[in-house]
């Protein structure tokens, strides 16, 4: 192996090269002993393509223990619609994709880290980068809000409640269709940025919460996150989630999310353990890659006899860590990069003025006019608690009476109760002369002598029909039975 070796200002850079047919593996454990590192975030490592290159880069000390806040032009996409969240360990900016441009496609992205990691800062800048370029930001707030109190009329949907988000999931759910629709009878098949819908993006913060085993709603949730991930892509929506997670398993399934996670944009934040070996094992990260973990402060462990005498501070907290992490979807999965200082590291009284300032003074983007029938009833109500609650009633209302089925959870099977509310729809549809509104299948649907339901159930199951063929949409809101 040859090795060529640079310094700058105490930094260290080693150039690797090894024979053909010796692919580069590396245990970082194994380098810093050798480079007797204290602190490991000190060291870099990152090998290209065809596995004989690597650069070896070592710090004087961890080159991110500082950081500046963004500046206008990084929360603007470029031509390639990025936007400039961080810096890696050289200095060089860290740029993720929120759409993009040669495809026409949304992003799907996920952001895992640990409880502190610094998921809802990073959450907090996406959405001010996403209203600074006039993107419609759907965010759903599974800690009741608390993790990012100041998108508050910052974005053009909050929900903070399970059931919130809920209804949220399914109008975007039904905005995918309506698009399609439109979008196919236009005669495009493709999504043009701002020509005439704008990008919009679907995020859920502490989406373990929705998608965990217990979880109220876990099994809708999991259907409607899939089918989102499935059908917004090509039709501008797309899709985020930020999770505390160690393992797939918590949120909804893998098979849910390999695909998101294999397409999209993948954040690693501080993590733990578990969720490493699973991206690993799922291929996102190259066999023989590591990533040097993230510790929870910067302060090396060094050991100290009880002889020693102590100078006073050994044992302050050292800086820390938070917003660190990788890009694993981007150009350099290995190197260590920190997103930008997003308000203040100290805790403020009441909202973060610095914050809020990132947001500016524009009104958020709106979703479009065509589609917000289709969003429905909860859209309209999105900012009114009370109707809101009436409808999470309704929703309640609909999932306790649902029988209880065995390993269907606390609330029963609603696949079951889906493929019932399906049959009913059809035969509605069978049993009239013309096409019908989902008002009209409401009214024809309670008149059938089941149990009554709710309009947003019908456009759910509507849409999923559609999706299937068993129905198909004959004008603008009206449906017809698939003819044969
Ligand atoms: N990019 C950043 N810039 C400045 N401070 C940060 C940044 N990221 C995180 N912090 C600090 O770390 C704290 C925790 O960050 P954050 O709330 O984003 O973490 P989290 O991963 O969402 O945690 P939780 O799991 O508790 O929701 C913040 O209150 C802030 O003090
Ligand atoms: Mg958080």
């Amino acid at each position: 192996m040859s090795v060529l070796a640079a310094a700058r200002d105490d930094v260290v850079e080693l150039m690797l090269e090894s024979p053909q047919g010796t692919p580069i593996r590396y245990d970082l454990e194994a380098l810093c002993s050798a480079l007797d590192i204290a602190d490991p975030t000190r060291v870099v490592v990152e090998v290209d393509g065809s596995r004989r290159r690597a650069i070896v880069t070592i710090y004087p000390s961890n080159p991110l223990a500082e950081m500046p806040p963004p500046s206008l032009s990084d929360m603007l996409m470029d031509r390639q619609g990025r936007i400039v969240v961080g810096r890696y360990h050289n200095g060089r900016p860290a740029r993720r994709r929120m759409f993009d441009p040669s495809t026409g496609s949304a992003v799907r992205a996920m952001v895992f880290g640990t409880t502190g990691a610094g998921k809802s800062r990073t959450v907090q800048y996406l959405l001010a980068c996403e209203k600074r370029n006039r993107v419609v930001s759907w965010y759903g707030d599974l800690k009741g809000g608390q993790s990012a109190p100041e998108a508050e009329g910052q974005v053009d949907w909050r929900a903070t409640t399970q059931e919130q988000v809920i209804l949220m999931l399914r109008s975007a759910v039904a905005v995918a269709q309506e698009r399609q629709r439109r979008y196919s009878a236009a005669g495009r098949n493709a999504f043009l940025l701002g020509r005439p819908d704008p990008l919009i993006s679907v995020r859920i913060d502490e989406a373990n919460r929705l998608l965990e085993r217990g979880a109220p709603y876990r099994e809708e949730a999991t259907y409607l996150v899939k089918e989102l991930g499935r059908t917004g892509r090509s039709v501008g929506i797309g899709e985020e989630l930020d999770a505390q997670a160690s393992h797939l398993e918590e949120l909804g399934g893998s098979d849910t999310l390999r695909a998101m996670l294999k397409e999209g944009e993948v954040t690693l934040l501080r993590w733990s353990s578990g969720m490493m070996r699973q991206l690993v094992a799922d291929g996102l990260l190259p066999t023989g890659d590591q990533l040097m973990p993230i510790p929870k402060s910067l302060q090396p462990r060094v050991l100290r006899s009880q002889f020693d005498v102590l100078g006073g501070d050994e044992d302050d907290d050292g800086p820390g860590t938070q917003g660190m992490g990788y890009l694993l979807s981007g150009p350099h999965p290995t190197a260590m990069m920190r997103h930008f200082r997003i308000g203040s590291i100290t805790p403020t009284p009441g909202l973060d003025p610095e914050i809020l300032a990132l947001y500016g003074d524009d009104e958020p983007a709106r979703l479009e006019e065509a589609s917000q029938q289709a969003a429905g009833e909860a859209y309209a109500a999105r900012h009114d608690p009370a109707a809101m609650d009436a409808l999470f009633q309704a929703l309640q209302s609909d999932q306790e009476q649902q029988p209880r089925t065995a390993g269907g959870g606390p609330s029963g099977s609603p696949r079951r109760s889906a493929a019932r509310m399906e049959e009913r729809i059809v035969s509605a549809l069978a049993g009239a002369d013309e096409p019908l509104s989902a008002d009209d299948i409401l009214a024809a649907v309670n008149a059938d002598g089941g149990r009554e339901v709710k309009i947003g159930s019908v456009r759910t199951t509507l849409t999923a029909l559609v999706d299937s063929g068993d129905v198909v949409r004959a004008a603008h809101g009206l449906y017809a039975p698939t003819s044969n």
